[in-house]
This record gives C-alpha cells, structure tokens and sequence, in this order.
C-alpha cells in the first residue's frame, strides 16, 4: 500500500517571511494523514527544517549536482542539501530541462547522486502541448521514464511526477482518463523493470492543481498524490489540497 504524498515546489519564490505559511499550515503538519514535503528555494531549506524541528523529512530541494564537490559555480550538491535538512530533492522538473538544457541523463545522474546521499528523489516527467497534439504523449513519458530513472530505484528512494507541461501554471488540468492512461503506462514501465518493487513507487500528478479540482484529481486511478506549484506558495491555498487527498 503506497503511502499519499502532497510535494510542494515553490520554485523562484519565497523568502524567510513566507516561512509563516508552513507555520499556518499547523494541524495539516501535525497530524499528517499523507506526506507532505514542501521545496523551497535553496536559500530557505536549512530555515525551513529549522523552523519544522523535529519533521525534517518534509523540506525537499529543488535541484542538486550530479558530483559530490568541485568546480561547479552556482550549484549545490545532495549532501549540502541533506545537511540543510532537506530529506527529498526534485529532479528533471520540466523548468530545468527547458532552462538549464537538462537531458534525460543528466537527470538520471544526478537522480543516482540523489540515492547515494539518501535523499528521495522526486523525478519529473511529462508531455509538451505538441507531443500531446502528435499522438506521442506515452512514448515521450516512456522514454523520459526509462532514460531519468537510475536501476536502483526503489520506492523509499524514489517518486515519479507526471507533469504535463501544457497543464504547469497554466490553469489547463488533463480528463481524469488522461491522468490514468499515463500513470496506468508508467506503472507498467515501472513494472517490467523494478518488479514488484514497482508497486512501491508512488506516482504523483502535477500541472494546475488546485484546492477546488485536488479531489477529483486525487480520485484518479494510480494517483498517489500530487506535486503542485503555485498553490503551495499560500497555506489557504495548499492546505485544502492536502485535506483532498
Ligand atoms: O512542480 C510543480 C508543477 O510545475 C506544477 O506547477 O501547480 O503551478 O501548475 P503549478
């Protein structure tokens, strides 16, 4: 049984005054019927942890080097990240292959870096508007899937988002068979090259969720919870989605 999970990815926003919306955030923490793991900036991960004590497990980076050190100017590496007090790291979200030109392999690199530190790896994956329109969309997530995923992939080390690009920041939401028909290709992936291992990688949908659509989404089948961007900025915002689930 895959425990639910609600990732929160800030992206370029926040600084130490937006730590009060974790604060508000307050029963949802304390009492969490699913995970919840929100991605700061860099610059706000060690003052998150901090400020959420003895529940470090929930603060997450958003990118991190596929080295250990070196000559890497403006980089952090897993093991700054997890001595910030960050549990789980975002990799190959969709921002970082279109603005840092980052490739399948390079993704899966620093996905392994990842799990040689002991972060869990939330690695991200979906379609362009285009792909969708050309009929391509589970062959690019296929492809994307077996081409980011390193084999030691398990799923206390591992969580997969499927993010639509055409569905990120835009308002748009895939249909419910949508979401299915990917995540039901995924697991199948998952499947043929994990093994029963696959059932323990949890799935997450991500692209637009908001708090008046997250139980619909949450209702879809092989949906084990979601990664969502904007609407994690704000706890009025963040909080109803993770009741949703
Ligand atoms: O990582 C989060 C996704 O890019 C979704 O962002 O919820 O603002 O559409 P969004």
């Amino acid at each position: 049984m895959r425990r639910k999970l609600v990732a929160g990815n800030w992206k370029m926003n926040g600084t130490n005054a937006d730590l009060k919306e974790i604060e508000a955030l307050g029963i949802a923490w304390a009492a969490p019927r699913v995970d919840i793991v929100v991605c700061p900036p860099a610059t706000l991960v060690s003052r998150m942890a901090f400020a959420l004590g003895g529940q470090r497990s929930r603060v997450g980076g958003q990118d991190c080097h596929a080295e250990a050190s070196g000559a890497h100017t403006g980089d952090i590496s897993a093991e700054m990240l997890k001595e910030s007090g960050a549990r789980y790291v975002i990799l190959g979200h969709s921002e970082r292959r279109a603005d840092h030109h980052e490739t399948d392999e390079m993704v899966r690199a620093k996905t392994e870096m990842a799990h040689k530190t002991g972060l869990t790896a939330i690695v991200c994956l979906g379609e362009t508007d285009a792909q969708r329109e050309a009929g391509e969309t589970l062959d690019i997530v296929a492809a994307q899937l077996a081409g980011s995923l390193p084999d030691g992939a398990t799923g206390a080390n591992t969580v997969v988002a499927y993010e639509p690009i055409w569905a990120i920041g835009t308002g748009k939401v895939p249909s419910l068979e949508q979401i299915g028909e990917v995540h039901e290709a995924l697991r199948t992936k998952l499947r043929e090259r994990f093994g029963d291992e696959a059932d323990a990688i949890r799935l997450l949908y991500g692209g637009s969720v908001k708090p008046d659509n997250a139980a619909e989404i949450f209702g879809g089948a092989d949906v084990d919870g979601a990664l969502v961007g904007g609407a994690s900025l704000k706890s009025t915002d963040f909080s109803p989605i993770i009741s949703a689930l």
